[in-house]
């Protein structure tokens, strides 16, 4: 019996390279906003332990203040890669949300409150209060939500597994268990995000609304949180690696598209070992540079969307070794809506170009102003 539910009658409506690219590409920015949430918390979480110290107060303070914004783009960059996953892998993916069902319907619960103790954790910490077990718990929760996902993302490929658990129970209250994937999956993610965190803070560095004092403490900290944990990522990702099937890793040495992946994934290493070198510089040196910024934020999309078209190329060929072929579906293009489309994206694009630049020429406060 084929595992996957049969496929909808109703033909594509745009061609799959263009869901793919698009797919890639909101994904991978929703990446870079979420490892910016997960490790950017984490640390603002331990410098609001350091309450004697000056510059780690306003470190904690200033990236809480950011991660509420940040809050909006993970969730608005999560939207439009879900609505394409759904579409390429629903047959797949909607099997799989219904198996965790209680769960899965429970992230926007837990969304909620997450995003709520951030605006705790941000206010108490403006007002001088003890903060750092609000900021945890929004921590944990962030993390649980990334735990249902790597979770969700890694049932949707074992439809094995799919038939025992619905006669477990049909009421979606059950998570798998056995797959050598999800935890590295899982450790990836969490690691990944102290790694950009720390490229974040070295980003944040030469604004000159922080005082000297506190560029030196934010380039040190930033760059040696992002040179460590850069090296605990890319450990992260050898394992996660390792843990996949065999037919993935034949598929990567041989399928004539997906071995293409694998220069992403050698590109990934070189680029994450990139930043680990830019981060021990600005972390021992305790350098606060404008290039410095710009090299770290650059460094940081691209290991993002090289790890993206890495991920999808492994979760195409666990698919295919299962017998469901993403590309084998009926395609018939309606143009004029895929123009319309392309029109709004880029219009969409300019919008937030023009609130950036807004933000850009509003006054500057001093970050540790009361
Ligand atoms: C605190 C909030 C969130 C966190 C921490 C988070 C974290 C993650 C993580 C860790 C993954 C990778 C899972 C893996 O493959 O191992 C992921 C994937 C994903 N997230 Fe989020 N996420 C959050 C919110 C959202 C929201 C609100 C949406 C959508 C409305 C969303 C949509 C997605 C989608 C669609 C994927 C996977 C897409 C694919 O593989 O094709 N996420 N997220």
């Amino acid at each position: 019996m084929h595992p996957f539910p049969a496929v909808d009658p109703i033909p594509l409506p745009a061609p799959i390279w263009l869901f793919k690219l698009l797919h890639i590409v909101t994904l991978a920015l929703h990446f870079v906003a979420v490892e910016m949430l997960l490790g950017g918390l984490l640390l603002a979480v331990v410098f609001s332990l350091f309450r004697s110290s000056p510059q780690a107060h306003v470190a904690a303070r200033a990236i809480a203040r950011r991660l509420t914004v940040v809050m909006t783009y993970v969730i608005n960059l999560g939207v439009p890669p879900l609505l394409f996953a759904q579409v390429l892998y629903g047959r797949a993916l909607y099997t799989s949300s219904v198996l965790i069902g209680a769960y899965w319907i429970a992230i926007i619960l837990i969304l909620m409150a997450t995003y709520w103790l951030l605006y705790q954790f941000s206010a108490r910490l403006d007002a001088g209060k003890s903060a750092w077990h609000i900021g945890l718990g929004a921590w944990l929760l962030a993390g649980f939500i990334a735990r249902l996902l790597s979770t969700n993302m890694t049932l949707m490929l074992r439809p094995e597994v799919w038939h025992d658990m619905y006669m477990s129970s049909a009421a979606g209250i059950y998570l798998p268990t056995g797959d050598p994937t999800t935890e590295p999956r899982w450790l990836l993610m969490m690691a990944g995000g102290l790694f950009i965190s720390g490229l974040w803070m070295i980003y944040l560095a030469p604004r000159s609304t922080f005082t000297a004092d506190e560029q030196k403490f934010l380039a040190g900290v930033g760059g040696k949180v992002a040179a460590v944990c850069g090296l605990i990522y890319i450990a992260a990702g050898f394992w996660a690696n390792a843990v996949q099937p065999e037919a993935v890793k034949t598929g990567l040495a041989t399928h004539p598209l997906y071995h293409f992946a694998t220069f992403a994934g050698f590109g990934w290493v070189a680029l994450v070992a990139v930043a680990v070198v830019l981060g021990a510089y600005a972390g021992f040196g305790k350098v606060a540079a404008g290039w410095l910024a710009w090299a770290g934020a650059l460094v940081a999309l691209l290991i993002e969307i090289t790890f993206t078209v890495y991920r999808d190329a492994v979760r195409d060929l666990t698919l295919l070794s299962k017998g469901y072929d993403v590309w084998d579906r009926v395609v018939v293009t309606n143009w004029s809506v895929v123009g319309l489309f392309l029109v709004l994206f880029v219009a969409g694009l300019g919008v937030i170009g023009w609130l950036i630049s807004v933000v850009a020429r509003a006054q500057k406060v001093m970050e540790g102003a009361a």
